[in-house]
């Protein structure tokens, strides 16, 4: 059964409290949470602080999704704001195998995220090192994207280097999940499924992750 990490950046930003302690009483396993730099991505969304407010009320684990420059420069930081799992782009960190350590020296989970064009190739070197990898199937920045479908294959060659690796690593998929390709994804090989639009667009946002959950 896969995990379900709604995240947060499709919420009631005004309502924040609300929005985690609607979490706090679903099926989620995580909350994703999207840093954005305006750097990295094209877009500016939340950073330290608001990570923080939202660990205050959170009864689930925090999955951080850095999507900024530099990253090796806040994993402190990201860690005091009360995150659990930290992730990383590839296509950011120039020493990424220091990065991952430093991130698991911290006492978090470290994760690495690749974007669409990335081979997954290049994950050979650190596979056995990492917790988690990020399979981006949107091109990062936005929220309520078009699912990209090279993503399948991209999932079933990352299960199968992982495997070769003998890495336990997590594979997530963020961007563009919904009910409709969920299954699918599973079956791949994915065990985190990150939900932003598909959950928060919903008059009920419970029953959504409930149903998320449900798939084999
Ligand atoms: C995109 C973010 C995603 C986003 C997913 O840059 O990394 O986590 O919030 O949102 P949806 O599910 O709406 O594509
Ligand atoms: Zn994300």
């Amino acid at each position: 059964m896969a995990l379900i990490a709604p995240s947060i950046l499709a919420a009631d930003f005004a309502n924040l409290q609300a929005e985690v302690e609607m979490l706090n009483d679903s099926a989620a396993d995580w909350i994703h949470i999207d840093v954005m730099d305006g750097v990295f991505v094209p877009n500016i969304s939340l950073g330290i602080p608001v990570t923080q407010a939202i660990k205050k009320h959170s009864s689930k684990p925090l999955d951080v999704h850095l999507m900024i420059v530099q990253p090796e420069r806040y994993l402190e930081a990201f860690r005091d704001a009360g995150a659990d799992v930290l992730t990383v782009h590839l296509e950011a960190s120039t020493h990424l195998h220091r990065t991952i350590q430093q991130i698991k020296a911290l006492g978090m989970k470290a994760g690495v995220a690749i974007n669409p064009h990335t081979s997954v190739a290049l994950l050979t070197d650190i596979a056995a090192d990492i917790d988690l990898v990020c399979l981006m199937s949107v091109n990062p920045g936005f929220g309520g994207q078009k699912f990209i479908e090279n993503t399948y294959t991209k999932t079933t060659e990352l299960a199968a280097l992982l495997k070769a690796r003998h890495s336990k690593a997590l594979i997530e998929i963020d961007g563009g999940v919904n009910q409709g390709n969920a299954d699918k994804l599973i079956q791949a090989g994915a065990g985190v499924l990150v939900a932003g639009n598909f959950v928060f667009s919903d008059a009920n946002p419970k029953a959504v992750i409930a149903r998320l959950k449900s798939l084999a």
